[in-house]
This record gives C-alpha cells, sequence and structure tokens, in this order.
C-alpha cells in the first residue's frame, strides 16, 4: 500500500527549546490521519532524543534523521552512526539530500552505502534525487535523476526496497521560492515511477511513495498532492513554522 507522507526536514535550524515548542504547536493542530498516511520530522541529531520523547507514543507522527554516516562505527570523529540512530528511536532516515552531495561531496555510492547502514538497522530511507538548474535547462533532467536513482537503490532486493520512500527535489527549487509546475513535478514522478517498474515490477513500482520538495508551501501544497505520482511532499523551509507545516499536513489529509 503506498502512504502519503509529509516530512519536515528542519535542516540546520532551531535550538533545542525552539524545536520542542515547535513540536507542541504542531500536536495542537494535528488532524486525524487514517493508517496510510504519515508525518515525519527530522530535526538536527542534537535534538532527536528530546523530539523523540515528545512523539513517544504517537503511531501517524515519526522520528526522522538527517543523515547518517556510511561506516558502521568507528574513528570518525564528529559523526553519528545508523545504529545510534535506531536507539534513539529513528524511523526514518533523509539520505542524499542535495545539500548533503553538494557541501559535503557525497557521491552516489557514499549515498548507496549509508542506504545500506539505514536498511541494516531496521529504519526506512528517504532517498533525495533531482537536477540543478543547468541539467534541466538542457532538458536532460530524466537521465540525471534516473542516475542517482540507479546508482543509490539499484543493488536493493524486492524486499529492501518496500523500506525505501524517494523524494524528488529539484535543486533549482530548494529554498529559492521557485516550485516545479504541477506538470513538471508529475512528469518527473510518473518517469521516477518508470524506472522503478523497469528493475523492480509493477507491484514494487505502484508502492513506492514518491514525495515532492522545493519551496513546497501551504498555497501550493494542495496542488502538488492533487498529482497521480506525488504522495505527499519533503518540506525544509515551510516546515519551521507550525501553521504553515499544518496546512501542508491538512492538504495531505485531505486526499
Ligand atoms: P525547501 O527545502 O522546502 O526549503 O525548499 C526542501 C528540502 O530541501 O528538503
Amino acid at each position: 500500500m503506498r502512504k502519503k507522507i509529509v516530512a519536515a526536514n528542519w535542516k540546520m535550524n532551531l535550538t533545542l527549546n525552539e524545536g520542542a515548542e515547535l513540536v507542541n504547536e504542531i500536536f495542537k493542530g494535528l488532524p486525524v490521519l487514517n493508517e496510510e498516511k504519515k508525518v515525519v520530522i527530522a530535526p538536527p541529531y542534537l535534538h532527536i532524543v528530546q523530539t523523540g520523547e515528545q512523539l513517544a507514543g504517537m503511531i501517524d507522527v515519526c522520528l526522522g534523521a538527517q543523515n547518517c554516516h556510511s561506516e558502521t562505527s568507528g574513528a570518525y570523529t564528529g559523526e553519528v552512526s545508523a545504529a545510534m540512530l535506531k536507539s534513539a528511536g529513528v524511523e526514518y532516515v533523509i539520505l542524499g539530500h542535495s545539500e548533503r552531495r553538494e557541501y559535503f561531496k557525497e557521491s552516489d555510492a557514499t549515498v548507496a552505502k549509508k542506504v545500506n547502514q539505514a536498511l541494516v538497522n531496521e529504519m526506512q530511507v528517504i532517498f533525495c534525487c533531482g537536477e540543478p538548474l543547468e541539467v534541466r535547462d538542457a532538458g536532460t533532467q530524466n537521465d540525471y535523476v534516473e542516475s542517482q536513482v540507479k546508482a543509490g537503490l539499484f543493488h536493493l532486493s524486492d524486499e529492501q526496497l518496500k523500506n525505501v520512500v524517494i523524494a524528488y527535489e529539484p535543486i533549482w527549487a530548494i529554498g529559492t521560492g521557485r516550485v516545479a509546475s504541477t506538470e513538471q513535478a508529475q512528469d518527473m514522478h510518473a518517469h521516477i515511477r518508470g524506472v522503478i517498474r523497469a528493475q523492480y515490477g509493477d507491484e514494487a513500482a505502484g508502492d513506492m511513495s514518491i514525495l515532492y520538495g522545493g519551496s513546497c508551501k501551504p498555497t501550493n501544497a494542495a496542488e502538488l498532492f492533487s498529482c497521480a505520482d506525488v504522495d505527499g511532499g519533503l518540506i525544509g523551509g515551510a516546515s519551521l513554522k507550525a501553521a504553515e507545516f499544518l496546512d501542508i499536513i491538512e492538504a495531505m489529509a485531505a486526499l
């Protein structure tokens, strides 16, 4: 069954107190969600235990992380392993975000190793892909995203793939206020689903949740989520304000 998901990526924002307050505000306005609809909150590492305690016992709001390390453990000063995240109650790990790929030089191969770490530790992966502006302008975005999906996921078994969610985030739309049109989003999401279908078959493709990310806001969420192949959103800026994030959750709840 294909899940609908709205995931908050707080990135490097909010102090502990601000994070706790934001979660409390979200709780106050949270609509009732049915079983196939989930909210994920991915705060910075430092918040994870605190946010996890706030979310304890909630079924439809899950704890997420924004990253994990590609190795199991060892001398990697400043890093956090997938097993540590699992031990703190993390259910979803965002991997391959374009900011990680660009600023931290994460290659496709590194992202694939991180995917393995998250899956071995029984967490769900939110696998990010998306093209930069020059690729979109050249019209080669489908090939670009396809190669990211293949490099990051195609080594997985059918069973492992069931624990993966894909987030399409065109880099030119992240934090820029420029949003993909519904047609651009739907076209790419259908393409990604086709790529999954060709490798894993109809059922796996039908069950794959594909989220849209990149300046998703209350003003455009309902329209984006109404696309046949858009199954929710990965939300950056608008997830830092309870009222905006709740409006986006409402747009998913109404589906
Ligand atoms: P944005 O970020 O909503 O601020 O564009 C999305 C993301 O990077 O996950």
